[in-house]
């Protein structure tokens, strides 16, 4: 049985020690923000044992005033991060995750009335986003993202609940932030009602803040539920929150750098927003007027470090979100199911299945599309339990021995996808088609003559792990 343990750390500092101390920290002196820090990261998310980087004396900024990137970048830091046994890896992590997933019980965030975040408070002229080293990313960035890794905080005036999202926020000037939400994000359909009122929309964006606050802030959750709610239940105890003075929205205590302001409606001012290196590994979204935020109040711990998750980089870390998609599926009615696993972000599903019936594999496929976690995938492959889907070699080999092109795929057109996607087609896009392809692989032994299927010879799991555990140590010098 596996199974989750508790968090070992309050705030992002006590993460940082806690990687650290597992070996899992990088600590870079003297980069640039213009681009450097971007590369950087890039490469030490590729590196063969990715690990958290840290700068520090960044050019042009105060020493102390620090960036972290590639926080979770691999399955030891997942582990640290979300409480979970970091002798774990592959689907054992996607196990542990969902099994603590079924737990949930919504813990409300308490209020108190200072923490780290108040030691430092500018308001009015005294607001200046440029004093903090924010990342030029990537070569052709429209600008410095200061937001890649954030918590975007909003409550929606009519049901009295607290969203919070990540979406990518840069700075335009001393005061003014730009922000791009995608249609239909929770946080897009808020603004829009008070812009409905001719108001500004009141809003919190956190810079730097711990893994799990960050993790929830992009977790896909229906409308209505409270992520800071949710990230109390994995900490084990309430979000200690602060209300801002002119929102009256909760700033979590712990925030490293956390801002106050509105979203004016887009009449009152709007700005030139993008291109961004998006997580697709692409550039996307071009250039177009976006909605600003005009920040009213800059708090921050002192010596803050700001959350850099710049998109398209995930060096070797795990998709938890495959558990949450394993856990539709059984909400689904679909029964079986023995792992799930995400490729290239999400762009690539694998979900393996014990055969029950004849149209199980299909079913699995369709109930995926059909659900949430059906958004902007191409492949999703099904194969039998035999099948890690987190072993890429095993999935190629259930591909190539398995699935025959001509029967076994399945094309479905118009999926729900986004303007991201860098294969959307120019006349598409420019008629605002932002639906995608996605090919549905049955790679699994053709049901109704799996009995006539020629046998593996291949070892059954149990004798490998035997095997393993007997010769391990002449095994391991290889
Ligand atoms: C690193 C990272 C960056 C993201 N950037 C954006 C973004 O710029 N705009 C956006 O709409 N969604 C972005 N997302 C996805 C949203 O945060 C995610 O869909 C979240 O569920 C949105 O919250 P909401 O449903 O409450 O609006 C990002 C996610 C991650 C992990």
């Amino acid at each position: 049985m596996v199974t989750a343990t508790s968090i070992a750390y309050k705030d992002l500092r006590g993460y940082i020690d806690a990687a650290d101390r597992l070996g899992e920290l990088r600590l870079v002196n003297g980069a640039d923000w213009d681009l450097e820090i971007g590369a950087i990261t890039e490469v030490a998310a590729r590196a063969t044992h990715p690990k958290a980087v840290l700068f520090d004396n960044i050019k042009g900024y105060p020493k102390g005033f620090r960036v972290l990137t590639n926080a979770v970048c691999s399955p030891a830091t997942t582990a640290l991060a979300f409480g979970l046994d970091p002798a774990l890896s592959g689907m054992d992590i996607i196990r542990a995750w969902k099994a603590k997933l079924e737990s949930y019980q919504p813990l409300q965030p308490v209020d108190v009335s200072s923490g780290p975040v108040t030691e430092n408070i500018d308001s009015g002229g005294k607001v200046d986003m440029l004093k903090f080293p924010t990342p030029r990313w990537h070569e052709h960035d429209g600008g410095r993202y200061i937001g890649t890794g954030c918590m975007v905080i909003m409550e929606d005036p009519e049901g009295k609940w607290t969203n919070a999202g990540t979406y990518r926020v840069c700075v335009h000037d001393k005061d003014t932030l730009g922000i791009w939400i995608s249609p239909g994000k929770h946080g897009r359909l808020i603004r829009e009602k008070y812009w409905a009122q001719g108001k500004g929309c009141p809003v919190i964006i956190s810079f730097g803040q711990d893994p799990i606050l960050a993790k929830v802030a992009s977790w896909y959750e229906a409308w209505g539920v409270s992520e800071l709610e949710i990230a109390g239940w994995l900490f084990g105890e309430p979000v200690k929150v602060v209300r801002g003075k002119e929102t009256g929205l909760p700033i979590p205590v712990t925030s490293e750098l956390a801002i106050e302001g509105f979203m004016v409606p887009p009449e009152v001012d709007s700005r030139s927003e993008g291109p961004f290196g998006e997580w697709t590994g692409y550039y996307a979204s071009g250039t177009r007027n976006e909605p600003v935020v005009k920040v009213k109040t800059v708090m921050h711990r002192n010596d803050p470090i700001i959350f850099g998750m710049p998109p398209g980089i995930s060096g070797k870390s795990v998709q938890l979100s495959a558990a949450n998609l394993w856990l539709a599926l059984e909400k689904a009615g679909v029964t079986d199911v023995q792992g799930v696993w995400d490729y290239t972000t999400r762009y690539i599903t694998v979900i393996s299945i014990k055969q029950k019936y004849g149209g199980h594999a299909k079913r699995t496929a369709m109930a995926m599309l059909g659900s949430t976690y059906g958004y902007h995938r191409r492949f999703v492959i099904i194969v039998d339990d035999d099948i890690d889907p987190s072993n890429i070699d095993d999935v190629l080999w259930a591909l190539a021995t398995r699935c025959d092109p001509a029967t076994a795929i399945n094309v479905i057109t118009e999926a729900w996808s986004t303007p991201l996607d860098p294969r959307i087609p120019p006349d598409a896009r420019a008629q605002r088609n932002f639906t995608n392809s996605v090919a549905v692989i049955n790679a699994c032994q053709p049901y109704h003559w799996k009995d006539q299927y020629a046998k593996t010879c291949y070892f059954p799991e149990e004798v490998r792990k035997e095997t393993y555990s007997k010769w391990k140590e002449v095994l391991r010098l290889e």
